[in-house]
């Protein structure tokens, strides 16, 4: 990615609201070689395909580049986020409906050089360091971020939202990659990340970090399958949000 940053790129697929790149696959080509080399046989989930069981015992979750966006126009926020998941031995155990809970998760920022890690029930690290989440309690005091998702529908959904939430925050910030969002959040540098219709691999990873770090991760599978309504927050503010369906 750093190498790539300010060259001109391959892209595969462009909508009106995303981008897709030649490098998003091969970057998870490189990943799914590495962790196949490390760990055979682990099933993999990831933004660009998967390999293995539907219910294989455990997986791993890959977005091989968060913030294509960015990226692909040389802006330097984006970055890789891998998780790795156990099947759940029953409903109440998992943490997603497909019957899955996350034991690992970490987002590296190749540009800045921050690598967030977490282990459940362990505490969330940046450059191993401990990192926690702010300890804002008011939405006035608060600077958070909100993602639009890709689709003309999600994007349409949730202006209103952002109307409604930019009269009450200190600032809303619009990044470009969600797994830089939570771990912004687990590290205090915001107090919430909000977004409806968000993948999996874009959070599963993060989503635990910002537990680790003290935080409130919240998902709920959205209308269309595989995407979920998403609240992740430092806790105190938490019941002050809210996401459209
Ligand atoms: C996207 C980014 C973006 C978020 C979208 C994601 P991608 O991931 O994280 O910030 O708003 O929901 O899909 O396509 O760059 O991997
Ligand atoms: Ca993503
Ligand atoms: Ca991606």
């Amino acid at each position: 990615m750093r190498k790539n940053l300010a060259l001109s790129k391959k892209v595969n697929e462009e909508s009106s609201h995303d981008i897709k790149l030649d490098l998003d696959v091969r970057c998870q080509k490189l990943i799914g070689k590495l962790l196949q080399q490390s760990c055979p046989g682990v099933a993999l989930f990831g933004e660009e395909g998967s390999t293995g069981a539907d219910n294989a015992p455990y997986r791993w979750v890959v977005d091989p580049i968060d913030g294509t966006v960015n990226f692909a126009h040389g802006l330097p926020h984006a970055a890789v986020s891998i998780a790795l998941q156990e099947r759940a031995r029953s409903k109440r155990e998992a943490d997603y409906p497909d019957g899955y809970r996350t034991l690992v998760g970490v987002v590296l920022d190749p540009f800045q050089n921050e690598l967030w890690t977490a282990m459940r029930g362990g505490r969330a690290l940046m450059n191993g360091k401990p990192v926690r989440v702010s300890r804002i309690r008011t939405l006035r005091e608060a600077m958070v971020t909100i993602g639009f998702s890709k689709s003309r529908a999600s994007l349409e959904q949730a202006l209103p939202y952002f109307t409604w939430l930019v009269r009450r925050v200190r600032k809303v910030r619009m990044l470009g990659s969600a797994a830089l969002g939570l771990t912004y959040v687990a590290t205090g540098r915001l107090d919430a990340y909000m977004e409806r219709q968000i993948n999996l691999w874009d959070f599963a990873a993060g989503g635990l970090i910002v537990q680790c770090a003290g935080g409130r991760f919240w998902t709920e599978p959205g209308a269309i399958p595989g995407k979920y309504r998403m609240i992740a927050s430092n806790g105190l503010i938490h019941s002050q949000l809210r996401i459209p369906r």
